[in-house]
């Protein structure tokens, strides 16, 4: 459409327009958006399918064919959620871990595989605003452990099961433009600890991480980061009430919020990149408030160091080129 990379430009520049339901509305008229091809043969994880924009994805995903686990961290959600995944699609996999705990996070990767006779694609997709501060079994910061630790660990163990074909997608959140990557600051303390920003910081890190992992891996898998905008779900209404609010008219479905995540498990893309509504997009908004290459890299090592003392099914970071920046 004429003047379509001109209005997709607008809608980014005031954010409210951009990360809300008039982006979606406006971007899947102007731009070429296919519906999804027939994905019979895609075997998919998705992290966080119980709800949300996980449960809309894995249930938009089955819907096209393809086979598809879903991992939570309660069994009834999980039952619950494979019931209400639409009729003549094959039931998904289940199978239950908590993101942040690393233990859990490797047998489920286990399961899944076993379940779906082989991988891939992964959706990291689980996480949450966590408004108290609260560790892992391991000691580490829940909201840092379960979206960086976790997906990080499920990362190195699906490299060697989907090869060069496969997907790592990450559902990383707009949150994070508010925050610069600092590898000293990943992890907040029992004394400094917001919510907020720890949400963005450990989001901020996932988009670091998923571009440091295409550097390493350029002939693939394809790694994609994506954010929904801001999308009606669960978590949404229960972490941000007051955002809720105040924004209810204008938020997207969660099947809106999913759609980019679901794209990126077929579209021919570039490996390395930041997406919305099916468009690369800038890591950053604020000048100063991005990634310093050297930070990346070195919070690319100290988060492989601790995913690697966690044993030693944690090898493939290690054994990857240092990139110099
Ligand atoms: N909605 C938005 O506007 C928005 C915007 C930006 C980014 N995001 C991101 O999108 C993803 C999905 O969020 P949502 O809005 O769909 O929230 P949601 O409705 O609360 O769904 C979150 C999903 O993640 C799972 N989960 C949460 N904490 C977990 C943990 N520690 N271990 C394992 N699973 C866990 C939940 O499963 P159980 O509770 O069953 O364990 C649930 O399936 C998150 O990463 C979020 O940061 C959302």
């Amino acid at each position: 459409m004429k003047g379509a990379g001109w209005l997709d430009a607008a809608l980014e520049a005031t954010v409210v327009g951009g990360f809300s339901r008039l982006g979606y509305a406006a971007r899947s008229r102007m731009f070429d958006w296919p519906a999804d091809p027939d994905l019979t043969g895609l075997r998919v994880l998705v992290t966080g399918g119980t709800s949300g924009l996980g449960f809309a994805a894995a249930n938009r995903l089955a819907n096209a064919g393809a086979r598809v686990a879903i991992s939570g961290r309660d069994q009834a959600r999980l039952d619950d959620a494979a019931d209400r995944i639409g009729a003549g699609a094959a039931r998904p996999v289940t199978t239950r871990a908590d993101a942040g705990e690393l233990d859990e996070v490797a047998r489920s990767f286990h399961e899944a595989v076993a379940g779906l006779g082989g991988l891939d694609v992964v959706i990291n997709n689980a996480g949450a605003l966590t408004h108290d501060y609260r560790t892992t079994s391991q000691g580490y910061e829940q909201t840092f452990a379960v979206h960086v630790l976790g997906p990080f660990l499920l990362t190195e163990l699906a490299i060697p099961q989907i090869g060069a074909h496969g997907r790592i997608i990450t559902v990383a959140s707009g949150g994070m433009y508010s925050e610069r990557l600092d590898p000293a600051t990943m992890q907040m303390t029992r004394e400094d600890y917001d919510g907020v920003a720890a949400y963005a910081r450990a989001k901020r890190v996932q988009v670091s991480l998923n571009a440091q992992w295409a550097l390493r891996l350029p002939d693939g898998p394809v790694f994609a980061a994506m954010h929904p905008g801001w999308a009606d779900t669960p978590g949404v209404q229960d972490s941000l009430p007051g955002f809720r609010r105040i924004t209810a008219p204008i938020l997207r479905t969660p099947d809106q919020g999913a759609d980019t995540a679901v794209w990126l498990t077929y579209a021919q893309v570039p490996t390395g990149q930041f997406w919305l509504d099916r468009r690369p997009r800038s890591t950053v908004r604020i000048p100063g408030r991005g990634a310093d290459p050297k930070d990346a890299e070195r919070a690319f090592h100290e988060v492989a160091d601790m995913v690697a003392a966690y044993g030693p099914e944690a090898e493939v970071a290690a054994s990857l080129p240092t990139i110099e920046a």
